[in-house]
């Protein structure tokens, strides 16, 4: 559930007021305060997560005949940007404690074919950067962060969004910070951000005239004014997502049936989702049954994994046993309800019905 305040909405009211409806200074200014946020040298605000990610494949020419390395345990923008190009996603399974992409399965993915690495901080625990950086450095590879569940997440002291050669953040509602529709590329490379802004608005270089095939894929400023006002309260509600992470944490450790997120001692984990794992499958969807019963939203985020959506299987034939990994998480995964409002009481209830399933 985001959360909105009379600050938002007056943002967007003065915003419309001043008949600033598509992309202008609002834009501008929320990509260099987010931008400056994650501590990357530039920012280019775009239509949504999904849009940002298909530009930076799109900038880096990655066409027919390449691959790109992804997991399957994300949503699945994060391979269907691949195919948008012509280009062949390779799916990498992932750590099993952190749901994160796996180095060591990486490596085994990678051939002379393959041109990037698409790495996702599935919700908002960072992916293992160190060990992804040195693979592609050692194979030549452009390594992408999949940051669209992750704003503020902090890896080894640094906040994600410059940690590879480009990152890829989603405001949406169910994000931790919104701007409705929309998304963000950070990176320090100038000129992949002056291409990138460039295809984001069909490939103009100036007034119609176009250096590329591009997009539209422009960020209005009614969304921007939004964004900076959420940018400006992002780490208190981080703080409060964290906080009550930490509460149904304590309470879930104690029970043997469920295991709550991990966390990397070395990592700021940001819970955009708060995803437990329980033993099996059955008992997930027991707890999903439940939770229906009381009235209780959840998520299955993600099942199924992408390898095994029915889009992928008829266009590409996957079956079950291909990431066994991914899909023991697919099986097993169920995310709570977790935001800035969410009472305590309203925790205990969530926690009861768990407790229950012990009985
Ligand atoms: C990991 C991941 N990648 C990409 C996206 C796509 O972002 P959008 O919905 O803004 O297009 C999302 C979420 O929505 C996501 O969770």
């Amino acid at each position: 559930m985001p959360y909105i305040t009379e600050e938002d909405a007056q943002a967007v009211y003065k915003v419309v007021l001043e008949k600033r409806l598509s992309q202008g200074v609002y834009v501008e200014r929320f990509e260099k305060e987010f931008s400056r946020y994650v501590g990357a040298k530039e920012g280019v605000a775009v239509t949504n997560g999904t849009a940002a990610l298909h530009l930076v494949l799109a900038a880096l020419e990655i066409g027919p005949g390449d691959e790109v390395i992804v997991p399957s345990f994300s949503f699945i923008s994060t391979a269907n940007v691949v195919l948008y190009q012509g280009a062949k996603p390779v799916f990498a399974d992932i750590d099993p404690l952190t749901l994160n992409i796996d180095p060591n399965s990486v490596r085994e993915k990678l051939s002379e074919k393959t041109r990037a690495i698409i790495a996702v901080h599935y919700a908002g625990h960072p992916a293992e950067m160190d060990e992804l950086k040195e693979i592609s450095e050692e194979n030549g590879l452009f390594l992408i962060e999949d940051a669209a569940e992750a704003h503020g997440s902090i890896y080894k002291g640094k906040i994600v969004g410059s940690l590879g050669h480009a990152a890829c953040f989603s405001f949406y509602p169910n994000k931790n910070m919104t701007t409705g529709e929309g998304g963000m590329i950070t990176t320090n490379d100038e000129e992949l951000a002056e291409k990138i802004r460039m295809l984001r608005s069909h490939g103009q270089h100036e007034q119609f005239r176009y250096k590329y095939i591009g997009f539209n894929y422009r960020m209005t400023d009614i969304q921007a004014a939004l964004g900076l006002v959420q940018l400006k309260r992002l780490e208190w509600v981080l703080a409060r997502k964290i906080e009550k992470a930490r509460y149904y944490t304590r309470r879930i450790e104690e029970l043997e049936f469920v295991r709550p997120p991990y966390e990397a001692p070395y990592v700021r984990h940001t819970y955009m989702f708060y995803t437990v794992q329980f033993k099996s499958r059955e008992l997930r969807d027991k707890a999903i049954e439940l939770y229906e019963r009381e009235g209780i939203e959840t998520r299955c985020a993600f099942d199924p994994p992408i390898h095994l959506q029915p889009v992928y299987i008829r266009l590409f034939g996957y079956s079950r046993g291909y990431l066994p990994n991914t899909e023991k998480a697919s099986d097993t995964v169920l995310s709570l309800p977790l935001f800035v409002e969410i009472t305590g009481k309203e925790q205990d209830k969530v926690l009861e019905v768990l407790e229950k399933l012990a009985n």
